[in-house]
């Protein structure tokens, strides 16, 4: 019988303990030995839970018994779940957690801590939910030399996004319901303002390139200046916005890496990923395109790849080879302003006709775009495709207009 631990009882912790004992029979056919939880820890009471017995605050309880060998990290936050993660795996005890700030500022540390201890730190969970990304990532296309990830990698902006696009519902609302739900993060702005997608895209990317992209380094925008009216003027070019997080290996080694908003034409693949629903394209030489979609986030789904860790950390020998990447100091994000994009524009202008005069001088050919009620000074529009530092000085030499909007467009 393995006897395991679990750190964290809120949505994710919850699920765990209730995947673990609901499949329990399930579970132990596949493990070939029964996985028992002795202890959760939380600092909070739960006299009503039916497994009010194994609640500790201690966490030395968990660090100081042999008898367990593999830790379930689900409590979120740097501190004190990095200090905790490092304690088991050094005591030997290996760790699956969902814990995304952790592993994207640690990752690289834990893995090697791991590895000199002869254990396992797994982190299926902390990217897309239930999604399987990690393992198939660094062993189902291990044959490919990996040239570009994009992902849709955080479920509450997408379905506020989705909210926003479909019952033109506000943002605040779209958050609220998200929250109802149990997507958003205890601190809902880590979602809102793309934090939560750089910590993905830094995971998948340090796995994809083998060394560690730290998220200070990853230029990150989120959603909350997109308006009803961008995503109107998206419709009405055939497209939608959606938060994208980015990942491409450069010639000179470099990453280049960023969060942003971005048009999708209708037709792309990442368009119709919608409400919670997650997806990552991964580009291989030898593959194309591979898509994995699913639910990013909630109780159950990333509970699941927690599970799904846990069972193969009970049936591993040894550390895994192939997942780890390179702990260094060194900045590998190269520059995003350099990349050729068309931009979405949205102005407000003093003079309307002026403008266009101007715009059409300076952009060429535009495509023009137009929403019910447009007020005759809104002027909303796609330009061909330019560098963000080309496309920005040609804004700054704009007069008499004052810029709303400004989302590149992507083609995923
Ligand atoms: N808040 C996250 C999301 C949870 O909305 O995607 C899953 O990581």
């Amino acid at each position: 019988m393995a006897k395991i631990a679990v750190m964290g009882h809120g949505v994710v912790g919850s699920g765990v303990v209730e995947v673990l004992y609901k499949n329990r029979e399930s579970i132990t056919r596949r493990t070939g030995q029964e996985i028992d939880i002795k202890y959760i820890l939380d600092l909070r009471d739960f006299p009503d839970s039916p497994f009010h017995d194994k609640f500790i605050k201690d966490f030395s309880l968990i660090e100081n018994d042999d008898e367990i060998s593999v830790v379930v990290e689900v409590m979120g936050g740097l501190e004190p779940a990095f200090t905790y993660v490092r304690k088991c795996l050094e005591k030997g005890k290996s760790v699956a957690t969902s814990n995304k700030e952790l592993v994207a500022s640690k990752g690289a540390e834990l893995l090697r801590i791991a590895r000199e201890n002869n254990v396992n730190f797994f982190f299926e969970a902390s990217v897309g939910g239930g999604i399987p990304i990690i393992r198939p990532l660094h062993q189902c296309l291990a044959a490919n030399e990996i040239r570009e990830i994009a992902g849709i990698l955080n479920g509450t902006t997408n379905f506020i996004l989705t909210k926003m696009i479909r019952e033109s519902m506000s943002f605040e609302d779209a958050l609220k319901l998200a929250q109802q739900l149990g997507y958003a993060e205890r601190d809902p702005s880590a979602d809102v303002n793309g934090d939560d997608a750089c910590r993905k895209i830094c995971i998948l990317a340090s796995l994809a390139f083998s060394n560690h992209i730290y998220p200070q380094n990853v230029p990150t925008e989120g959603i909350t200046k997109i308006t009803l009216e961008d995503v109107e003027y998206a419709g009405n070019w055939g497209g939608v916005i959606k938060l994208i997080g980015v990942a491409k290996k450069m010639e000179d080694g470099k990453v280049l890496t960023f969060v942003s908003p971005a048009l999708l034409h209708g037709d792309s693949q990442l368009a119709n990923v919608d409400d919670v629903f997650n997806a990552v394209l991964v580009r291989g030489d030898a593959t194309g395109d591979v898509v994995f979609y699913g639910k990013g986030a909630g109780k159950l789904p990333t509970a699941s790849a927690v599970v799904a860790d846990v069972i193969d950390v009970v049936k591993a020998h040894g550390s895994s080879k192939s997942l780890y990447w390179n702990e260094t100091e060194d900045n590998f994000v190269g520059s995003h302003e350099k990349i050729d994009t068309s931009f979405y524009l949205r102005m407000t202008a003093d003079d309307a006709a002026a403008a266009k005069q101007q715009i059409a001088a300076l952009f060429g050919d535009v495509q023009t775009l137009s929403r019910k009620h447009q007020p005759e000074n809104e002027l909303a529009f796609v330009t061909g495709t330019d560098t963000d530092e080309k496309l920005q000085a040609k804004l700054d030499s704009l007069h008499g207009v004052d810029i709303l909007s400004k989302i590149r467009v992507l083609d995923y």
